[in-house]
């Protein structure tokens, strides 16, 4: 089957590798109808985050009909339209249990295959998925495939960044990063009740989508941040900074933001071996620190209904639509942020 692979920094392959094959009773083995471009790719291709092999299918991120099922999978069959998490999970031990579906004791992410073990990804004409049962959601109807897409991943994660925000009455909010997944921040603040949102990038369409989620925008390249917020916050800060890029400037920016009692919910993947912030900072703002991966499959429960009745808003993230074979040239222009590119997906 045809596959965007990893091959080298900043240098991926539309190649051919093997198809994958039901290995275990729990499989599944998904046609892909599309497959999103993350940030979180942006990692693996600028080699902050290292180790893939050489080969690996890239992406986390799909929507896809079931072409075959081992013999031990019950909820689904072959036909059904189905989203997955960017992690597999079992569904019964005690991190599943508890709804820290990212951290099951078996998970395994998409595309991430080293020194041969592991998964290949979703941005390919077939994935397998393990432990099928527990991890695919059927696509409801009246939900799009590209909203499922998003609540796969970057809805989820922005939701799950801004409960883990601790939206309040009155409350005012910072979202640092205006990605797709710092988008579906700005809305999911907006379910929850936030009123007062700033959202922080310099990617001007990024900025102008923000605001028509509800959010005042802020271009950190122009504007004194930290002093346009003191402004409007008598001096003390924000209630949440909601850190969505990952960088240990934007790290040091959140700190920067916040009030003394505040909170840094953060679901950027950081890269670096230390804070950005000092324990004593810390200590001095009586500061509340949230971060981590997004147990997906767990607010994907949650979230369905949410993406059916927003489905145009979140889908609207999604710019541009490229057929797989033009996978590395979609890499580019979405690193390069070039043509107003906010979200990229590949079609097979
Ligand atoms: N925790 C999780 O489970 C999870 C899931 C999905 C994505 N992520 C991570 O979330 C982050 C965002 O993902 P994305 O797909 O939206 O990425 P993206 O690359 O499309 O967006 C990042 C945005 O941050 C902006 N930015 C850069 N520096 C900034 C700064 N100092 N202040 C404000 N904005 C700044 C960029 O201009 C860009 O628009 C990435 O680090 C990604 O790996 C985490
Ligand atoms: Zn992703
Ligand atoms: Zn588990």
């Amino acid at each position: 089957m045809k596959a965007i692979t990893f091959q080298d920094k900043q240098k991926l392959k539309y190649e051919d590798i093997a198809d994958p094959r039901i290995l275990d009773d729990g499989d599944a083995i998904i046609k892909v109808h599309i497959a999103g471009v993350c940030g979180s790719d942006l990692h693996v291709y600028h080699a902050r985050e290292t180790g893939l092999d050489c080969g690996t299918a890239m992406g986390h991120e799909f929507v896809g009909e079931i072409v075959e099922i081992g013999k031990a999978v019950r909820h689904f069959k072959k036909g059904d339209v189905v989203l997955s998490p960017f992690t597999t999970n079992c569904g019964v031990c005690y991190y599943c249990s508890i709804g820290l579906t990212c951290r099951c004791e078996q998970n395994q992410l998409y595309g991430w295959v080293q020194e041969g073990e592991g998964l290949h990804g979703g941005q390919a004409e077939y994935v397998r998925v393990p432990m099928a049962d527990a991890t695919l959601m059927l696509l409801k109807e009246g939900v799009s495939a590209k909203a499922g897409l998003l609540l796969g991943d970057n809805l989820s994660t922005g939701y799950y960044c801004a409960e883990q925000a601790g939206v309040q009455p009155g409350g005012t909010y910072v979202v640092l990063g205006c990605g797709s997944v710092g988008l579906m921040a700005v809305l999911s603040l907006k379910m929850l009740g936030a009123e007062r949102i700033y959202a922080v990038d310099a990617v001007p369409e990024r900025l102008q989508k923000a605001e028509e989620f509800g959010a005042a925008t802020l271009n950190f390249k122009t504007t004194d941040i930290v002093a346009q917020i003191k402004e409007v916050t008598q001096g003390r800060g924000v209630d949440a900074v909601l850190e969505i890029v990952g960088s240990p400037e934007a790290a040091r920016l959140s700190m920067d933001l916040l009030r003394p009692g505040g909170t840094i919910s953060t679901v950027g993947v950081h890269t670096s071996q230390h804070f950005s912030f000092s324990p004593v900072e810390a200590y001095d703002k009586n500061l509340t620190f949230k971060i981590g991966r997004c147990p997906a499959r767990h607010y994907m429960n949650k979230l369905m209904e949410k993406a059916r009745t927003y489905d145009a808003q979140i889908s609207s993230v999604i710019t541009h639509d490229f057929n797989l074979k033009d996978g590395v040239e979609a890499y580019r222009i979405f690193d390069q942020k070039e043509d107003g590119c906010i979200k990229a997906v590949l079609v097979p």
